[in-house]
């Protein structure tokens, strides 16, 4: 089995590509900027990872990529984890970033945007790996300066795939960016959204209804409605469900309880992904094998998840013929 899923060309859906910066690269980056880190060590910063709940990650993720601050480091921070995703197999990411985090902190959008568009092109032409773009907004944040970034990042919008919802969600409902959506429909880009991770099933409809997603990150509390999982059935809406991330922030108490097998069994469109790999204890192999390990899966499931992540991918139609 280990060997298959290790073979098996796999797509992931959902990667903060900010969440994939793994603590020996954060510490060489904080040398090269000259910025302290409130760690002493790799093992240091690592044994920090123990989460109680997304806000108690979020606090670290924004801290962790306070590294970042030129062209080069994003560059290196995607070209690190792509060499490594396709080491395990991995053939597509779709990448969420979070703009406004970077923004705050005083580093411009051009920055942000020249480093991850190298990486991505670099990959496509010698790594063999696709690249799709999703700039996520952080519902923690107004969604007037969503709406100013959205604005400002015009001279990229023919390089993005979509714009993405994500941070806290308790009390962020979809609903508060109705006008950022609305003017990204507008413009022509896709939309998803993180929803029910944390937050109720009604966020779920709310981002479907409301903010007109294609696709829902996470999704994994529909399971507390009967109406909600009904229609992510009849519209066969393609859910992100990411394991571990969801057994690190105590989504799950254990991932052996873990709702996907109930997910698939009432007829859902699921696909599987690492969220925050450097954070949550490994990329897309690794998820792969504990759901093999958990729930005793054999091949043909893995095929079917990652069938409905190439036919999702925000990829061209003769790269997805490629990948199936
Ligand atoms: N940003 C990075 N990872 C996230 C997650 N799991 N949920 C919401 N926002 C995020
Ligand atoms: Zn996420």
């Amino acid at each position: 089995m280990l060997e298959f899923l290790r073979r098996l060309p796999k797509v992931e859906l959902h990667l903060h590509i900010e969440g994939s910066l793994e603590p020996e690269l954060m510490f060489e980056l904080a040398s090269r900027n000259c910025i302290e880190l409130p760690y002493a060590t790799v093992e240091e910063a690592k044994a920090a990872y123990e989460f109680d709940d997304l806000q108690g990650f979020l606090n670290l993720y924004y801290q962790g990529m306070n590294v970042l601050r030129t062209e080069q480091d994003f560059y290196d921070l995607a070209m690190d984890y792509f060499k490594r995703a396709r080491e395990e197999g991995v053939v597509h990411i779709d990448m969420h970033f979070d703009p406004q985090a970077h923004i705050q902190r005083g580093v411009s959008l051009d920055v942000v945007m020249s480093g991850l568009l190298s990486a991505k092109h670099d990959a496509e032409t010698s790594l063999d790996l696709s690249v799709g773009m999703i700039m996520a907004f952080l519902r923690d944040r107004p969604a007037e300066e969503a709406l100013q970034v959205l604005e400002q990042a015009a001279p990229y919008w023919k390089s993005l795939d979509a714009i993405g919802l994500d941070s806290a969600e308790h009390n962020n409902p979809p609903i508060k960016f109705q006008a950022v959506f609305a003017r990204a429909k507008e413009i022509g880009l896709v939309r998803v959204a993180h929803a029910g991770e944390e937050g109720p099933a009604d966020y779920i409809v709310q981002a479907l209804d409301v903010l007109d997603v294609q696709r829902i990150d996470h999704g994994v509390r529909c399971l507390e409605s009967e109406r909600v999982v009904q229609r992510l059935r009849d519209e066969q809406i393609v859910l992100t469900v990411c394991p571990l991330s969801n057994v690190s922030l105590k989504v799950v108490d254990q991932l052996r309880f873990h709702p996907l097998p109930k997910l698939l069994e009432e007829g859902l469109k699921v696909t599987i992904s690492s969220d925050d790999p450097a954070y949550f204890g490994g990329g897309l192999l690794t998820n792969h094998i504990a759901c093999a390990e958990a729930f005793g899966w054999g091949a043909d499931v893995f095929r079917l998840l990652n069938l409905n992540a190439i036919e999702e991918a925000f990829t061209s139609d003769e790269r997805r013929k490629e990948l199936i």
